[in-house]
């Protein structure tokens, strides 16, 4: 079992408990826990422990489940977390904050909280939210940092949505130009919380984030929140294919504003709810721009494309990501399933592209190769339209 820390405030028995009469007592003290331990749940874990030791609504403990690794020395990464207060393998170098503890015991490390962190590569979270079912305490609330969806015969499903259906509590989200190294040094960047219908629960979770180095805004739009955070990622294939075949910066703009409009038409076609600021938050423009010149998925799609399509994306994403996972291929996959399914491929020329190059069905230079795509379709103001 994982060690715990002790609070530095009196304890209170239910985090919900107004009944004591001490103003210190009567403010409920929040749990957080943290579902995830990679590069960006370990940063999460450091910015969230930092606010936790000052802000009295929360307990100092942050626990963080970590999905258990050995070590090339043999040592458990838990372990080796907790010994050192340092992510070894995925977040080397960074103190997490001495009230952040590793705990490998999924239902441990839930079971006191009554705000969960959900930060895991997205393909594991259906199985994770398994085996919470029934562990959770009641007036749970969430949110979700994952970028990515699911996709189901009836349609795509959002991961926050996922999280709400499997475990029946209402699931924010928190998008941004947020590539984890840099925030973990702590140089200045900003963020989104969308939320559905609880202003002041996204409030909440915007005290437990923000920092003077990270600043969050709430929108109310939980869906356009999280589509930009997902459909980036496949945008930034595309940058990363034009840089591997060293094309220019007027290029990869091109192909960044393309993106952008795909994801805003895309976005609205499925959930009539998107609004256009939106995209004009830290989750929509910010973050586009910095993936595709920083991210991972731009970063293995170069290689992709230098390599002339030879070497495949999984044998790259193991040699360039050292146990970090890639979203883009996989959710361009899940895009190319929604958009085949409801005949939308020639609307979306660049969302297609990406994926049937991923898959080896077109050369990487097919990325800027639209004009011969025929086509009644077009896309105005964020809508598909017939010519
Ligand atoms: N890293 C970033 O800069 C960044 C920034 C913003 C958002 N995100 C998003 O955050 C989410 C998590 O990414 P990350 O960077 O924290 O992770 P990561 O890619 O750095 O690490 C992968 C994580 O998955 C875990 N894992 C491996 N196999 C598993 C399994 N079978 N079950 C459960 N967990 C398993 C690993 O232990 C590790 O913690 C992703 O959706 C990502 O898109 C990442």
């Amino acid at each position: 079992m994982a060690p715990s820390i002790e609070g530095k405030r009196p304890e209170v028995k239910s985090p919900m408990n107004t009944t004591c009469c001490n103003r210190e007592e009567i403010t409920p003290r929040y749990r957080v826990t943290v579902v995830g331990s990679g590069n960006w749940g370990s940063v999460a874990a450091k910015l969230i422990a930092s606010n936790t030791v000052k802000l009295p609504i929360f307990h100092d403990e942050v626990r963080m489940w970590v999905f258990e690794e050995i070590l090339p020395g043999g040592e458990k990464l838990s372990k080796a977390i907790n010994q050192t207060n340092e992510n070894v393998k995925y977040l080397p170098g960074i103190k997490l904050g001495k009230n952040v503890i590793a705990d490998p015991d999924l239902e441990n490390a839930v079971k006191e909280a009554n705000m969960l962190v959900f930060v895991t590569p997205h393909q594991f979270v259906a199985g994770i939210c398994k085996r919470l079912v029934g562990k959770i305490k009641p007036n749970t609330e969430a949110i979700s940092l994952i970028k990515g969806m699911e996709v189901k015969t009836e349609g795509p499903c959002m991961i926050s949505k996922l999280i709400t259906d499997m475990l029946g509590i209402n699931c924010c989200v928190l998008m941004g130009a947020n590539i984890a190294n840099e925030i973990a040094v702590e140089k200045f960047s900003e963020a989104t919380i969308g939320y559905k219908q609880d202003k002041e629960v996204a409030q909440r979770w915007a005290r437990l984030f923000c920092t003077p180095y990270f600043l969050v805004s709430v929108v109310q739009d939980v869906e356009g929140v999280e589509l930009c955070g997902t459909l980036k990622n496949v945008v930034a294939i595309a940058a990363g294919l034009v840089d591997g075949m060293n094309m220019g910066n007027n290029t990869k703009a091109a192909i960044m504003r393309i993106g952008l409009r795909e994801m805003r038409a895309l976005s609205k076609l499925l959930f009539p709810s998107v609004r256009d600021s939106t995209f004009f938050e830290s989750c929509g423009v910010a973050d586009l721009i910095t993936t595709c010149l920083g991210g991972r998925n731009r970063k293995v799609a170069e290689a992709f494309a230098k390599s002339g399509g030879k070497r495949s994306f999984d044998e790259l994403e193991a040699e360039l990501l050292g146990g970090q996972k890639l979203q883009g291929v996989s959710t361009a996959k899940e895009v190319y399933e929604i958009l085949s399914h409801r005949g939308w491929q020639a609307i979306f020329p660049l969302f297609t592209t990406v994926h049937e190059i991923c898959i080896g069905q077109l050369p990487s230079s097919a990325i800027v190769e639209y004009s011969e795509q025929a086509t009644n379709f077009s896309i105005v103001e964020g809508l598909a339209q017939y010519c």
